[in-house]
């Protein structure tokens, strides 16, 4: 089947324009173009209110692609393409629910992770694009900045700045393999305690950025692997694939659920169909248990008497007894404890962990809290 090329330049007043109509699934460019030289977001509500009505059952689909840098004004799919040697195994770095991702070096020099997002994860073009302005729009020190999105036919490319160190995730799991402080492992040494609690506040302060926003942002899927590290251990949060914003109750974008088990708070599995903010705060101290322990709160283990516990509730029976410093992650130096410190990072993080949302502190307070604990 092959459908006409139309060409199409939609104008908008301080902004950006995009391009093709394509053929059939063979021939796909993607070409964006930023005519307004100074300009820091690309996509006009204009324009996005032209392109409302992209027909993919007529055979035509829609090609755009968006900046949302100013050094990256003129990415392609061709580029991306170019840049991957077509998406080679070989530049994958990981593999989420969403899809793969790949490290890559754009003509502009900049050093990107490409998300290709599978053909399923997202919705219609105009949701799609509408979240990733918002998304674009952000610009936090502890927030993975999104440069860019490309898009064509059903194939969606979001593009991040890339963290060098990877996700905590791997530092907490893949690379501790030793119980050992003191250096001599192969691929890098487990985080040490002042690391730890520097992620932990750097978390902490994405978040209650997020939260505090006018209209605030949920992040609903936050865990270890969307925790990404920089080179001194700063901590960038990924993965707003799952957020939404929160515009009163007469909102019509689907504020629904999401999560990963271990992380996700009670009223979330028992009926709540609504994210909020205080369901972050819950999957926030789960994290920040995890960070402490080293454990994954999604895989149950035997506790005491051979039943098998999640994280969450070991630790509160562990509280019970007194028994802190027995649950500190076995990698982190002794020499680094301050017992007094361990013990009231472990209650404030079940705090912020408890089963009812109403004794949940805000993220702005506990950034406070934190700063009272941590010396
Ligand atoms: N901007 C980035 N810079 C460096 N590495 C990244 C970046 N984004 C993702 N990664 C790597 O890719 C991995 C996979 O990320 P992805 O978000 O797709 O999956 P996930 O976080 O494990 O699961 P989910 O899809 O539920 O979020 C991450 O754990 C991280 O190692
Ligand atoms: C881009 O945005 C920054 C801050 O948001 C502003 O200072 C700067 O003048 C803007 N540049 C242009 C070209 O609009
Ligand atoms: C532990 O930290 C507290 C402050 O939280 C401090 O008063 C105390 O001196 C510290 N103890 C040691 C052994 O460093
Ligand atoms: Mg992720």
């Amino acid at each position: 089947m092959v459908a006409p090329t139309i060409q199409a330049v939609l104008a908008a007043a301080a902004s950006f324009v995009v391009v093709n109509l394509i053929l059939a699934t063979i021939l796909i460019i993607c070409k964006g173009n930023s005519d307004r030289r100074r300009n820091n977001r690309s996509v006009s509500p204009s324009r996005a209110q032209n392109l409302e009505n992209p027909k993919p059952e007529n055979g035509i689909s829609i090609s755009e692609s968006a900046s949302f840098d100013p050094t990256l004004n003129r990415v392609s799919m061709q580029e991306l393409v170019d840049v991957t040697r077509n998406f080679s195994p070989e530049l994958i770095i990981g593999d989420g629910s969403f899809g793969l991702v790949y490290k890559a070096r754009l003509y502009s020099g900049s050093v990107v992770a490409l998300k290709k997002l599978s053909a399923d994860a997202f919705q219609g073009l105009r949701e799609f694009r509408a979240e990733m302005e918002t998304l674009g729009k952000i610009r936090h020190p502890h927030i993975v900045r999104m440069l860019g999105y490309c898009a064509t036919g059903s194939d969606r490319v979001l593009i991040y700045e890339f963290i060098e160190k990877g996700s905590l995730d791997q530092w907490l799991y893949d690379m501790s393999s030793e119980e050992d402080c003191s250096g001599g492992v192969e691929l890098g040494l487990p985080i040490s305690w002042n690391n730890r609690m520097k992620i932990i506040r750097g978390v902490a302060n994405g978040l209650a950025y997020m939260h505090n926003l006018d209209t605030p942002i949920i992040h609903r899927d936050i865990k270890a692997s969307n925790v990404l590290l920089d080179a001194d251990f700063g901590a960038h949060i990924a993965d707003f694939g799952l957020a939404r914003r929160i515009e009163g109750s007469h909102t019509h974008v689907s504020t629904q659920v999401a999560g990963t088990m271990g992380y996700m708070p009670p009223e979330y599995i028992y009926g709540a169909t609504m994210a909020t903010v205080a369901g972050d705060v819950y999957s926030f101290g789960v994290l920040m248990l995890e960070i402490v322990v080293g454990r994954r709160p999604s895989f149950p283990f035997p506790g005491e008497d051979g039943k098998e516990v999640r994280l969450v509730e070991w630790i509160n029976n562990m509280i019970e007894k007194n028994r802190y410093m027995e649950m500190v992650d076995a990698s982190i130096c002794k020499e680094e404890l301050n017992e007094s410190v361990v013990v009231e990072i472990f209650k404030f993080g079940t705090k912020c962990a408890n089963e009812n949302w109403k004794i949940r502190p805000t993220m702005r307070e506990v950034i406070e809290e934190l700063d009272k604990i941590i010396i």
